[in-house]
């Protein structure tokens, strides 16, 4: 089933209220994230207050006329110590959260099949390189093995030791000369591990 593209917007918050995406702190945080719970107005202020954007996925069950939220993602910028050789600092595309409900995670199964949190993350990484970001980062739970296996097979690395949350930064270089298709170049590589750490 194909995924349904949406902009967050305070009037889809209804539609969102159901999503749960597992048991975890992170899960849980994710939740109250998406579903912007007073007193902590997560995807809102992330858009109003730092300009981010926030997509919601759904997909459409013809037969029962139901729309479902898949999951949801995020994008927006921060300042990052990129890792050596280049070592510089500066502006990387950055994902604020990102989570599948816990109905479609691992789904559609099958061999070769893509999961929904495939097209997800392609879909995030491919506005982040039509961004003209070099980089794109995130924080990730060290104990968050499934997010963090997904990061990786996307081309993430880990970035140093965790910070006091133990949360670790995860960085994937970007590719902006696109091949045909739009698929990435055989030239885009993962970053260099540095002592480099997210400002
Ligand atoms: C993280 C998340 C988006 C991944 O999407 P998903 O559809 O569940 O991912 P997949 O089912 O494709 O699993 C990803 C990989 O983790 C593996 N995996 C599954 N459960 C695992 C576990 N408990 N420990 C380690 N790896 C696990 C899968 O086998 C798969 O690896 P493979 O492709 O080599 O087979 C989703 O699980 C989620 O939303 N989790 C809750 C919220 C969250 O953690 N968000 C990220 C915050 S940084």
């Amino acid at each position: 089933m194909e995924l349904r593209i949406q902009e967050y917007s305070a009037d889809l918050l209804s539609q969102i209220q159901s999503f749960e995406c597992g048991t975890d702190d992170w899960c849980r945080h994710a939740e109250r994230w998406i579903k912007s719970a007073p007193p902590f107005r997560g995807a809102i202020e992330s858009i109003e207050t730092h300009g981010n954007k926030v997509w919601l996925y759904f997909v459409d069950v013809d037969v029962f006329d139901e729309k479902y939220l898949v999951g949801f993602s995020s994008l927006g910028k921060v300042k990052w110590k990129i890792p050596p050789p280049d070592g510089l600092e500066r502006e990387a595309a950055f994902i604020p959260m990102l989570a599948v409900s816990l109905r479609f995670q691992g789904k559609p199964e099958g061999e070769n099949t893509k999961h929904y949190s495939d097209e997800i993350m392609e879909h995030v990484i491919r506005v982040a390189r039509e961004q003209g970001h070099r980089e794109l980062c995130l924080y990730v739970h060290e104990d968050n093995a499934r997010a963090r296996r997904k990061y990786e097979k996307h081309g993430f690395s880990v970035l140093g030791s965790k910070n006091s949350k133990g949360n670790l930064a995860m960085l994937k270089v970007l590719d902006n000369q696109l091949s045909e298709g739009g698929q990435p170049s055989a030239l885009e590589s993962g970053p260099r591990l540095g002592d480099a750490a997210a400002l």
